[in-house]
């Protein structure tokens, strides 16, 4: 078993009436991707606030490590191994890339050789090593977006904080972005990633916790969360003509798995229990009525429905 390394334990935010955090509870394990998943107000960036210490949470608990977050000292000894990449891009305008990065380092205490060539490695990482002496006005939204991820990371963190890191950039930086949190992964950093992006997550994240209204709806890998909510599956399939026989449909209805048939002109759904396998049987059916089609779409279950069966309403409205 993967240690620890943060625990959250029943952490309440409010501002003013309004309570953006109800009693959030996490374990974080060395290693992971963690996916905060939730639609906007959902109070991601109020708990990644309260973890990296730039909000006081109003109660519970925050560990890092062995490291109590409440406590000051103790803090700052834990913001060390934390990089954060804040939903608002932080940069300082009148500086060049590279003096950005430098000036992050230096504040994480970094000095001399050691910083410059952290420096380099966290631009060469993000790929921007070539562009270090532009400010970053005359970036690109994705640019600064990276510019920030390495700010992130100069002092090389153990632990990485991104908060919608791919909001407002072109999809090139985007999968830029993706690939880099993988390989930083790979290479050890422990992540937490917050997304309204439910495809984001679900490609990237071992461990998904989804959010809404200052609460946990669900959590657990992309496939446990799933097998929560679904036990059918729709295949949705074009003909190249209307059904000749309706013998077809009372066929297919009877295969094993199949709960339900609808016919619709040239349009055809098979609503059947999961793990079935019975794909082939009802396409063998379809070619043995000589009912040709056009296309096949097996509708897949998504972290969406996760989140419709749950709360009741949709990710994105
Ligand atoms: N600085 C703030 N002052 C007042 N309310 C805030 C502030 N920041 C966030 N909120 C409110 O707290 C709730 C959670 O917001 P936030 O943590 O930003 O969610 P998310 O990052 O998931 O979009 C929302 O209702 C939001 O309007
Ligand atoms: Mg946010």
């Amino acid at each position: 078993m993967s240690e620890v390394i943060l625990a959250v334990n029943d952490v309440t935010k409010s501002y003013g009436d309004n309570k953006a955090l109800k009693g959030m509870s996490l374990e974080l394990k060395s290693g992971e991707i963690l996916g905060l998943l939730g639609p906007n107000g959902a109070g991601k960036s109020t708990l990644i606030n309260c973890i990296c210490g730039l909000l006081k949470p109003d109660s519970g608990n925050l560990k890092m490590f062995d490291l109590d977050l409440k406590d000051d000292r103790q803090l700052i000894e834990a913001r060390a191994k934390m990089g954060v990449v804040p939903q608002e891009i932080a940069l300082v305008e009148e500086l060049s890339a590279y003096e950005n990065c430098m000036y992050i380092g230096g504040l994480y205490g970094l000095k001399g050789g050691e910083l410059k060539d952290s420096v380099e490695e966290a631009l060469n990482f993000v790929d921007l090593w070539d562009r270090r002496k532009d400010r970053p006005g005359k970036y690109s939204g994705g640019m600064k977006r990276r510019l920030n991820i390495a700010c992130g990371l100069v002092h090389k963190p153990t632990l990485l904080l991104m908060d919608e890191p791919t909001v407002g950039v072109d999809p090139q930086s985007r999968n830029y972005i993706l690939e880099s949190v993988r390989q930083l992964n790979d290479e050890g950093t422990t992540v937490i990633y917050s997304s309204h992006y439910m495809e984001e997550v679900e490609a990237l994240c071992d461990h998904i916790v989804i959010m809404d209204l200052g609460e946990t709806v669900a959590e657990g890998t992309f496939s446990s969360l799933i097998a929560e909510v679904n036990d059918t599956e729709t295949i949705n399939i074009s003909l190249a003509k209307p059904i000749d026989d309706t013998k077809v449909l009372a066929e297919i209805d009877s295969i094993p798995g199949v709960t339900n048939v609808e016919n619709n002109g040239t349009e055809l759904s098979v609503i059947s229990e999961r793990g079935n396998n019975n794909f082939n049987e009802i396409i063998a059916k379809l070619g043995e009525f000589k009912q040709d089609f056009t296309s096949i779409d097996l509708a897949r279950v998504s972290l969406e429905d996760v989140f419709l069966d749950k709360t009741g309403k949709k990710l994105r409205d």
